[in-house]
């Protein structure tokens, strides 16, 4: 698959087949995501890679996510915390963790793995379970796994996305 394609058809997938992801998929996606660009080459991120059926189960609690409950892996992706001195910062961090989030699902749509998002509604659920330190917050989930039907890992039709003449702006707006 060429990076058009996997940028094209992700769809954010939300009903995954009961099916265990290979280590070496689950290895590729976290990589994809470790090796991604940020601010500063900050890094600021930690992944922490869920694939026990039971705290998966749990973790789904953090967000009233039924598909985190039956994905083959789950990512929850920490940051330092927001502080008030340096909003500028966090921002950045949230930057960060959106690119190192696509890479992980456009490296897992390319292995035929589907994904969906996931806002960690829930920190204090989140932290209980995954026991991750006070000097850190959990923003974003993304759940993986083989997509309840094949078919779903390729888009049909346009994406419902804005036009493009009114999201573009070539040299001025
Ligand atoms: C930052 C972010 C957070 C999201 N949070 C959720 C979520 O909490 N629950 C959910 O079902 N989908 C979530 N999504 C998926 C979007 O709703 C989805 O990408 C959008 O509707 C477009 O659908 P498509 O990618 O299948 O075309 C999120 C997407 C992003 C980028």
């Amino acid at each position: 698959m060429n990076v058009w394609d996997a940028i094209y058809n992700k769809r954010a997938i939300r009903a995954f087949r009961d099916a265990p992801l290979p280590d070496d998929v689950v290895e590729r996606i976290l990589e994809a995501g470790r090796v991604a660009q940020s601010s500063r080459n900050e890094q600021p991120w930690d992944f922490i890679a869920v694939r026990d059926r039971e705290r998966l189960r749990q973790l789904a609690a953090s967000g009233y996510y039924p598909f985190v409950a039956q994905s083959g892996l789950t990512v929850v992706i920490t940051t330092p915390p927001m502080d008030v001195d340096k909003p500028l910062n966090f921002a950045m961090y949230l930057f960060d963790v959106g690119q190192a989030a696509a890479n992980m699902q456009l490296a897992a749509q390319e292995l035929g793995v589907g994904s969906g998002l996931g806002r960690v509604f829930k920190g204090d659920v989140a932290r209980e379970l995954l026991a991750y330190p006070a000097d850190k917050e959990a923003t974003m989930l993304i759940a993986f796994g083989y997509p309840e039907s094949d078919d779903m890992l390729t888009r049909k039709g346009e994406p419902n996305r804005r036009p493009f003449d009114d999201v573009v702006h070539y040299e001025t707006w």
